[in-house]
């Protein structure tokens, strides 16, 4: 009962923020419907992947898990468990496991590290427990360890229903890879862990006054989006993506306390992409909870937006971002 598998991370084009308070917190509801690209790194050795391998076994004692060779305990390990208990249920079986993961980015830096380690985990387990399911519902277990990672389990471009139960709170794919024509540059301005994890920050956003109406919005522009994806109207999409990461960044702002995940680069870099655009190059920006920047534009764009960034002041390194496929099961065992 051995299955390891690869997912990638993806960026929202339009975000959550924050958990409903109506239901049970380890449902992990998000506030709103959401949209994403699936993310493959196309620079050096950073894909934005998580390979994971898991075996359920009688000969285990208890649960043990390991990312990149260092033993998992905490919150992190209740989020894991969390995942693994509803197929372990599902499957009817109650052995232990041993679970071993690499990331070939940084983690917590604000580059959905949770949503391809949360992807990964549900179809390995969900494939070494014999169980067969639906994409669709794949993404609800996935939901139950991130709530990015219930969009991870596709590839292309996602929609994620934001939903009132479990059942209603799944993502679903609105069109493969090479759908859309849409690229990304980060610009890592920091890639150290950041002081407060999304996981922490979704339980301030009710304290913002502007929580509702981001809320409200998002639904509206995630509907929107979608119809804009299948039209293959890339300016549509890169400005409603914008104003959705400011109306999140608003929220984050003006809770309390505070959260304020950017940096002076950060600023540098919204500056240098507003020009851009100014001057007729079609580039937007959008930042989750961390002070990197992704770029978004068009692959034929693609090399000379990484040469401006890249020269921006503050900026560490960029990674050039494509569509990535779905999340797929693979024979590479990492042990
Ligand atoms: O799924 P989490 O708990 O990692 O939260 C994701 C939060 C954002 O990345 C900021 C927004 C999003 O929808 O991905």
């Amino acid at each position: 009962m051995k299955s390891s598998a690869i997912a990638h991370s993806n960026i929202a084009l339009v975000k959550y923020w924050g958990r409903s308070r109506h239901h049970d917190p380890s449902l992990n509801i998000p506030l709103n419907d959401t949209v994403s690209m699936t993310k493959y790194g196309m620079t050096d050795d950073i894909h934005l992947q998580t390979h994971t391998t898991i075996e359920f076994s009688p000969e285990y004692n208890e649960d043990i898990v390991s990312v990149r060779g260092h033993e998992i305990t905490g919150r992190h390990l209740e989020r894991i468990i969390n995942v693994i208990d509803e197929l372990r249920s599902l499957a009817k079986i109650d052995y232990r496991f041993k679970m071993m993961s690499q990331n070939d980015f940084p983690t917590q830096a604000g580059l959905a590290s949770s949503a391809s380690a949360f992807a990964a985990l549900t179809i390995a387990a969900a494939d070494a427990l014999g169980l067969r399911f639906s994409r669709e519902n794949l993404s609800k277990i996935a939901r139950l360890g991130s709530g990015s990672a219930a969009r991870s389990i596709h590839g292309g471009f996602v929609y994620c229903y934001g939903g009132n139960s479990h059942e209603t709170s799944y993502a679903e794919q609105i069109c493969t890879l090479d759908c859309f024509d849409m690229h990304a540059v980060i610009a890592v301005v920091d890639s150290a862990k950041k002081e407060i994890t999304s996981d922490e920050g979704h339980h301030l956003a009710h304290t913002s006054p502007f929580n509702e109406f981001r809320i409200e919005k998002s639904h509206q522009q995630a509907q929107e989006l979608r119809r804009l994806i299948l039209d293959n109207d890339f300016d549509a999409v890169g400005a409603i993506a914008e104003a959705n990461c400011l109306y999140m960044h608003a929220v984050m702002m003006t809770s309390q306390p505070s959260l304020f995940y950017w940096q002076p680069a950060t600023l540098n870099i919204i500056k240098t992409i507003q020009k851009l655009r100014k001057g007729g190059l079609p580039c937007y920006f959008t930042i989750d909870a961390g002070p990197n920047v992704h770029c978004l534009v068009q692959s034929k764009n693609m090399h000379e937006v990484q040469k401006l960034i890249g020269q921006i002041e503050g900026v560490k390194k960029t990674i050039l971002v494509k569509p990535a496929e779905d999340a797929f099961v693979t024979g590479d065992h990492l042990f």
